[in-house]
């Protein structure tokens, strides 16, 4: 399969530690790979380096034909604007905007229309079944409803790839699942790639191949058929 995006032989280290050493890893168009592994062997790090967010010490990481480390920052930043996605775990909604403002608020950033943006930001929470929080402000929602409304977000300009760091971390395991199918299914249906850290052995059930990281490395398992 050709990739979408791939990082090769990525080297990471912040002062003294090491977060990556020798780190690689693809995502072809439309797959939902799960990045998994204890906890400080580099899944972060690697995430951001993927997304453009860290800029690796040295390797490559390459989206389509570009290579992201000989882009601008503001090239860099146009692209995560245009063709990403983003779910972190918490505090990624704007508190003062309601649901369906914050869903719309990238298509506004965007320049589209205030009604249109709206409209397509209804689409999406009711694909991911939450319309009756449209209204709402984050606060006022629960915590697998605000991850609801944080993925409708990253899908909603179109991304073609979703980036998600323990996007159910902070949720119990039945919201967990919830949140994590419908995720799964909106992303098929608009046929972005997801790359997923997770520590939920379960993943595999959404996810069509894992990779480990262990020691700032990545080991890509192909999915046992
Ligand atoms: N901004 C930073 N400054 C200093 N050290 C960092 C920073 N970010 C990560 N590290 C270190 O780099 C290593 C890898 O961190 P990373 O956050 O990528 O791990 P992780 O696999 O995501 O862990 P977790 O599962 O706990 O989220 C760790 O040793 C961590 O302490
Ligand atoms: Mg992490």
């Amino acid at each position: 399969m050709t990739s979408l995006l791939s990082a090769e032989h990525l080297t990471k280290s912040f002062g003294a530690t090491p977060a990556l050493s020798g780190a690689s890893m693809s995502v072809a168009a439309g797959e939902i790979v799960a990045v998994m592994g204890p906890s400080g062997s580099g899944k972060s790090t690697l995430l951001h380096c993927l997304a453009g967010i860290v800029r690796p010490d040295s390797g490559v990481v390459r989206y389509r034909d570009r290579e992201l480390s000989a882009m601008s920052d503001a090239g860099r930043s146009a692209l995560r604007r245009g063709e990403f996605g983003f779910v972190f775990q918490f505090g990624q909604l704007v508190p003062e905007l309601t649901c369906l403002e914050n869903v719309a608020l990238p298509l506004r950033l965007d320049g589209v229309r205030r009604r249109q943006a709206q409209r397509r930001a209804a689409g999406w929470l009711d694909r991911l079944e939450i319309d009756d929080v449209a209204g709402k402000r984050p606060g006022e929602v629960s915590g697998g409803q605000g991850q609801r409304v944080a993925v409708a977000r990253a899908l909603v300009t179109g991304a073609r790839v979703v980036f998600a760091d323990e996007p159910t971390g902070a949720l119990d395991s039945l919201n967990g699942e919830r949140v994590m199918k419908l995720f799964t299914a909106a992303a098929r249906e608009s046929g972005a790639a997801v790359v997923l850290v997770t520590h939920e052995p379960r993943v595999a059930a959404w996810s069509d191949r894992e990779v480990v990281v262990r020691d700032g490395k990545a080991l890509d398992l192909e999915r046992a058929a």
